[in-house]
């Protein structure tokens, strides 16, 4: 397996414009990893102090009502009113409660999952979480099928299944949604504004077609805390991005965390080009203007973890 190897490519970093300032020094092949389950639960424990994820993974049922006012996170001014269809999907205990899984796959959505091979090494792990209802099927041998949570920016309705503008976008969704099967669906609805209605639209469908999903909707003091916590530890991120948060998540209930297409560059350890997301077009250059993330300082931080043995980044091929 490719349990040893972990970061793959020439030993001598091949590294020229400066976007990849942080895979310099990347261990060679034959760097041996470890898990260093001291240096692990210490993060656990320091994280504790800023967030509790069995807590703020998701706002519970008890302690809203429909009607009430929410503040958005980084729209202070702006505010919502809980729905009926919100209050419904609230979970009535933590979907993490007093959960402890042996490991957890985190999958991100680089293109450097294209021609891995993982999908098996990843579909193998005790929970596995992806982001932004990225798609599996087509995409089985590097990325895997298997998924226990999946987030969902709201964002993602717009760019992945164009605002549902009809009844082929809607089904789209909603076969997407079907393939689930019980995972959790986690939604920041109370971040930004922009999402108000996308948010809406999916409570709505997975309401009437009575989608088996376990909804949970993050807290709304989660992102400041994570923000908060590795600010503590000099890592200065405007706003963390869905990969950060879940690895900061994890932290909690997972005792080895291994991460995959994370790879926030436009080229590989050998200069070949790299997708920014592994299913569709999206280009890199959205990542510097549209977005307030900081995904090369992030990947940088936990590739020091990598090193460290907290966690196990996995940016090549898989065995
Ligand atoms: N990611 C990465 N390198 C990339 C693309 C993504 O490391 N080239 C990681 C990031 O941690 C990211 C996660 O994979 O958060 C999921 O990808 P994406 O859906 O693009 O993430 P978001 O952070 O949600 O981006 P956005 O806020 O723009 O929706």
């Amino acid at each position: 397996t490719g349990a040893d190897v972990v970061i793959n490519g020439s030993s001598s970093p091949a590294v020229v414009d400066r976007s990849n300032e942080s895979i310099k020094h990347i261990k060679p092949a034959s760097f041996r990893w470890r898990h260093n389950q001291t240096l692990s639960l210490k993060i656990r424990k320091q994280i504790l102090k800023f967030l509790d994820a069995e807590k703020d993974i998701s706002v519970l049922k008890g302690t809203l009502k429909p009607g009430d006012i929410i503040h958005y996170v980084f729209d202070r001014d702006s505010t919502m009113n809980v729905s009926q269809n919100l209050y419904e999907l609230l979970p009535r205990t933590s979907p993490l409660k007093g959960k402890n899984f042996r490991t957890c796959a985190i999958v991100g959505n680089s293109g450097i999952l294209l021609n891995s091979g993982c999908g098996r090494e990843i579909d193998a792990h005790s929970f596995i979480i992806r982001c932004n209802l990225a798609p599996v099927q087509e995409y089985a041998w590097d990325v895997g099928m298997k998924t226990d949570l999946v987030t969902m920016n709201p964002s993602v309705i717009q760019r992945a299944f164009e605002d549902l503008v009809n009844e082929t976008w809607r089904e789209k969704l909603l076969q997407r949604l079907h393939n689930l099967n019980g995972s959790i669906l986690w939604i920041p609805a109370f971040m930004a504004k922009g999402g108000k209605e996308r948010v809406e639209w999916v409570n709505e469908l997975i309401l009437k077609h009575r989608i088996n999903v376990r909804t949970a909707y993050p807290s709304l003091r989660l992102l400041h805390a994570v923000r908060g916590y590795w600010l503590t530890n000099k890592v200065h991120i405007k706003r963390p991005t869905t990969g950060l948060l879940m690895y900061t998540l994890a932290t909690r209930f997972c005792n080895r965390i291994y991460l995959y297409g994370f790879w926030p560059f436009p080229r590989d350890q050998n200069q070949n080009p790299v997708k920014y997301h592994y299913y569709d077009s999206l280009k890199y250059g959205y990542t510097s203007q549209a977005s307030p993330h900081t995904m090369p300082l992030e990947f940088k931080a936990l590739k020091t973890l990598h090193q460290q043995g907290a966690l196990k980044l996995t940016v090549g091929v898989c065995g």
